[in-house]
């Protein structure tokens, strides 16, 4: 069960450090916000109104609704968080298209039966891997970036505490870390399949849907590491690799995909190695 617990420290090279601090809500229980201001070696500023924080840019803070990375200032755009019991996730739960999501004919999933074992490398705030967990599968994810995965992991344990969500969240092991480094241990076949959702580089800012989202890629940066993703990933997986780009984006350098999914924003690239069991 992913706990909101045991994070790494951010590196002291980080930048984020000069920017983002830790705070919580005068209703938020201060003991895990503080803690994980600890653990990540980030400030730690109590309670506060991000409203009217003007020496930080950014806030991991904790309210009554979870963990959120939130910018500071009058007129910042909403938190960003990772949400699955309400919202569009909670929506999409319940009134989602089930095997037919594009996510998951991409996996293979409508050709076949038997329950896959899928790792998500590059896992964010967890959304397409929460979309294969609900239908049914065995989800391991890594986030390398310790910001994004304190999201995940606070998300996940919400979730884990709703009736609905507990059984699909029990499908999903977190890990903090690289997943090369998991990739390049395990060897041919340790897994079914292998995700992967590298950031795209976007140089122009006006191509950003939301601007909530601009804080995620100003936390994150750009994974410029994906096409080593891809070769790894190949390497370790049993029956396809499958690689999500937005939808005119270029496809990973290496290998050409086999065959792809394409929806109205996104597309999914697959590389098959062998065929599904039926
Ligand atoms: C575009 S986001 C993924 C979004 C995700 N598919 C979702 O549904 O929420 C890419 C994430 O992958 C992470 N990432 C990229 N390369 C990674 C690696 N080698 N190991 C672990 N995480 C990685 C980044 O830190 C970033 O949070």
């Amino acid at each position: 069960m992913p706990s909101p617990s045991s994070h790494t420290e951010l590196p002291d090279s980080s930048s984020l450090r000069h920017i983002l601090a830790v705070a919580h809500s005068p209703l938020a229980e201060p003991g895990v916000a503080r803690t994980l201001a600890t653990e990540l070696g980030l400030d730690w500023l109590g309670v506060v109104a991000p409203k009217q924080v003007r020496d930080w840019g950014l806030l991991l803070f904790m309210d009554e609704h979870g963990l959120a990375l939130q910018q500071t200032g009058k007129g910042a755009p909403g938190p960003v968080r990772a949400e699955f019991v309400s919202g569009k996730m909670g929506y999409r739960r319940e009134h989602g298209g089930g095997a037919g999501q594009l996510v998951a004919r991409a996996v293979g999933m409508q050709k076949t039966r038997a329950p896959l074992q899928v790792l998500d490398a590059t896992a964010g705030l967890g959304q397409d891997a929460f979309v294969l967990a609900s239908l049914g599968c065995q989800m391991t994810l890594f986030e390398r970036n310790p910001i994004i995965h304190a999201l995940l992991a606070d998300g996940l344990y919400r979730a884990s505490l709703n009736e609905a969500c507990a059984p699909i969240v029990a499908r999903m092991t977190l890990h903090s870390g690289n997943s090369l480094d998991w990739m390049n241990q395990a060897g041919p076949e340790a897994v079914d399949v292998v995700y992967l959702d590298p950031m795209f580089p976007h140089r122009d800012k006006s191509a950003l849907v939301k601007k909530e989202m601009q804080v995620f890629r100003q936390v994150v940066g750009d994974d410029d590491d994906a096409s080593q993703l891809l070769e790894d990933a190949l390497g370790c997986a049993r029956y396809r690799v499958v690689v999500k780009r937005p939808r005119k984006a270029p496809a990973i350098a290496g290998p050409e995909p086999a065959a792809r999914v394409e929806g109205k924003s996104s597309r999914y690239d697959i590389y098959p190695i062998r065929a599904l069991p039926t």
